[in-house]
């Protein structure tokens, strides 16, 4: 890593797609811009136009897993990708109020969730689906998977799956149905523990306009 902790530019997780274009207005609001479009770019960290800010570019479930080890301050991560990861080394100062969806067990209608059988859930939310089954004495065999979840109930490779669930849209074009809820979920803003304490004023002061700009719903 280059330049000491509290010299280098603030560092902040970011992943491409959703969770970059929602998060984007909350940061202009803020007064940081990034200075490349991470579509566009193979850059893999984007300057902003604050010289002590910079943008890093990384996978949506991988956020977490960069500002525990201090690859990154602060990040932009779904409430479901933190809750697996568990949350260690970071704290969760703000709920930005953007991609908002929930976490939910699915399957056939009709799906008996309390007959006694074993059941196997095909997620790439493996923790949170054995915490949720254990938690009501469910028996179940966990599939991981990283994707796709709706496909395989339909090849029989699963009876049920964990996955987020917004319009619904997908769940109904595959032919399945929510069946339990696990947790709403929506985009946090998550923060180095070390760094909040080390350069507390900066954060802070990005905190607070990110968190003005925020528009809960
Ligand atoms: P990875 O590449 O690490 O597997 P991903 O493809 O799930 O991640 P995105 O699809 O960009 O990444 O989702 C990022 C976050 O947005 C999710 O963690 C979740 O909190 C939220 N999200 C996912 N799907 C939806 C949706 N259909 N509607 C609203 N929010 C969503
Ligand atoms: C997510 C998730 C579901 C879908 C749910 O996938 O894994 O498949 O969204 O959204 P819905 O309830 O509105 O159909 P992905 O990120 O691939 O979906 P996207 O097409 O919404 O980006």
């Amino acid at each position: 890593m280059s330049g000491s902790a509290d010299s280098r530019p603030l560092r902040v997780a970011l992943s491409k797609g959703r969770i970059f274009n929602e998060t984007l207005p909350l940061f202009e609001a803020a007064g940081i811009m990034p200075s490349e479009d991470p579509e566009k770019s193979r850059k893999l960290i984007i300057p902003s136009n604050e010289s002590d800010v910079e943008f890093l570019i990384v996978r949506a479930s991988d956020v977490p897993t960069y500002v525990q080890h201090a690859g990154a301050d602060l990040g932009v991560v779904g409430k479901d990708v933190l809750m697996e990861h568990g949350g260690e080394g970071v704290v969760e100062p703000i709920d930005l109020h953007i991609a908002k969806c929930k976490l939910m067990v699915a399957g056939f209608p009709g799906t008996d969730l309390e007959s006694r059988r074993r059941f196997r859930v095909a997620t790439k939310f493996t923790d949170c689906a054995r915490r949720h089954f254990a938690a009501r004495g469910r028996q179940v065999e966990i599939i991981k998977l990283y994707g796709s979840m709706e496909l395989a109930p339909l090849v029989g490779l699963s009876d049920l799956i964990v996955d987020v669930v917004d319009t619904g849209s997908t769940l109904k074009a595959n032919g399945l149905v929510p069946l339990e809820h696990i947790s709403d979920v929506s985009s946090r803003l998550i923060v180095n523990r070390a760094s909040m304490k080390v350069r507390h004023a900066r954060i802070h002061e990005i905190l607070e306009r990110l968190a003005g700009a925020v528009t809960p719903a």
